[in-house]
């Protein structure tokens, strides 16, 4: 086919990549798309081991991140650095993921160069622009410049209606279901050594994961000083927590945790052993938005260590509680998990109100049907 349509995803941190790498492959596989891939590179070793896991080889790579980078420094490396690579290329459409920095600079650079924006995973909200920030505010102000929007569930689309965005809303599921399903296995083996010696039968292991901007400093230090008190508290348990990367987060981690015989301080995972070592633990601790989606298909209870969510699915189903950030008020949630059975049992229900592992066709059927190549594609939930 001669005339195909230039489609651009542009993306440049860990979630954002897991979440594309799905849509990727199925761009790739139609006929009447010609499928770019850009990376803001605001993520550089946490990025490439996504690519290295699904295969993906970018065509640009602005290569923007920096020790000590702000959210200002983040925007305007990406909208710089985007604006010369559209001004050669001029894709149809640039399809930009959730909320992070590179999300809002990269569809404000679409939107400066005349190229027209698809946003995946567009409608959740806090409506809070403190919380979480920048990514509240990120999400909103990409949502103003998008020309499509693919929500993952009914409710992120109501969210967007509430707001007058009613055109191009396509209910899609959430990609990260379709990434999901292509990394668990009963038969997995472990590429990290410490996971590979582990016998998930033998112990209680929760998986804890925090970095969120608003958590830094002091909500950071009460949370890991519950995790101290319950691993001193429950010495049968053992905690796995991956470290983000950012020696804001490594630093209070190590001082407060690094001496506490179980727990596990470790690098972070690549995405295949993570999505196992969730589907193998006993529960969830996390400030993450992906695990909060995650988790809860692969039935595992989470507590949420924050004051709100996006993601209100999985709390109305029970799967998901907010726990907070202070320290008494996480150490008398988690403990109940881990020692009332009757507790446990009601939260560990597995729920998928996140999707059902086709968003990404949703979306490529969506993006084709807006440019006139095909059907517009059934909503998420109906069929
Ligand atoms: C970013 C996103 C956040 C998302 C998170 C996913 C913004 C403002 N924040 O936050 O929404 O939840 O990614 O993880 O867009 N670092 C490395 N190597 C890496 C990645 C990070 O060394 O591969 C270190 C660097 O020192 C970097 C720091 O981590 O400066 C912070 O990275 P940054 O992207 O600014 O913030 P995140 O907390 O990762
Ligand atoms: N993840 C991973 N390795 C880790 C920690 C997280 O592969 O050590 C995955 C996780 O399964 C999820 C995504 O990274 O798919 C979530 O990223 P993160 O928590 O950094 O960002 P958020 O989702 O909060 O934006």
């Amino acid at each position: 086919m001669t005339n195909r349509i230039k489609v651009m995803t542009v993306f440049g941190t860990r979630p954002e990549a897991i979440k594309m790498a799905p849509l990727i492959k199925e761009l790739e596989k139609r006929d009447e798309i010609e499928s770019i891939v850009c990376l803001t590179g605001q993520h550089r070793e946490m990025l490439m081991q996504v690519l290295d896991i699904f295969k993906i080889k970018p065509d640009y790579n602005l290569d923007i991140m920096r020790p000590g980078q702000t959210v200002s420094t983040i925007t305007t490396d990406v909208l710089s650095g985007m604006e010369k690579v559209l001004c050669g290329l001029k894709p149809d459409i640039m399809l930009v993921h959730g909320d992070t920095s590179t999300t809002f600079a990269g569809a404000l650079a679409a939107f400066y160069a005349g190229v027209r924006v698809g946003h995946v995973e567009a409608g959740l909200r806090t409506y809070d622009k403190l919380s979480p920030f920048p990514e509240e505010m990120n999400r909103q102000l990409t949502g103003r410049i998008a020309d499509m929007h693919f929500a993952p569930t009914p409710a992120n689309r109501d969210n967007l209606k509430r707001e007058n965005i009613t055109e191009n809303v396509f209910v899609t599921g959430n990609t990260v279901i379709d990434a999901l399903s292509t990394t668990v296995r009963d038969d997995y083996v472990f590429r990290d050594d410490i996971l590979k010696s582990v016998d998930f039968a033998a112990a209680k292991y929760i998986l804890l994961t925090a970095h969120r901007r608003e958590n830094l400093g002091a909500p950071l230090r009460q949370i890991c000083s519950a995790v101290k008190i319950l691993a001193d508290k429950n010495k049968d348990v053992r905690f796995i927590y991956p470290m983000h990367l950012n020696p804001k987060v490594r630093g209070v981690a190590r001082e407060i945790l690094g001496n506490v015989q179980n727990v596990l301080l470790c690098e972070p995972v690549d995405v295949c052993d993570m999505h196992n070592l969730m589907s193998r633990c006993y529960m969830v601790m996390t400030d993450s938005g992906g695990l909060q989606e995650e988790a809860p298909a692969l039935g595992k209870p989470v507590l949420v260590l924050r004051t709100e969510t996006e993601r209100p699915e999985a709390v109305r189903a029970g799967t998901v509680k907010l726990a907070g950030v202070e320290t008494d008020t996480i150490v008398e949630m988690a403990d109940r998990l881990i020692n009332d059975k009757a507790a446990y049992a009601a939260q560990a229900a597995a729920v998928n109100p996140y999707g059902d592992g086709r968003a990404s066709r949703r979306i490529t059927d969506a993006v084709l049907y807006y440019f006139g190549l095909g059907d517009r594609p059934r909503d998420f939930g109906e069929n």
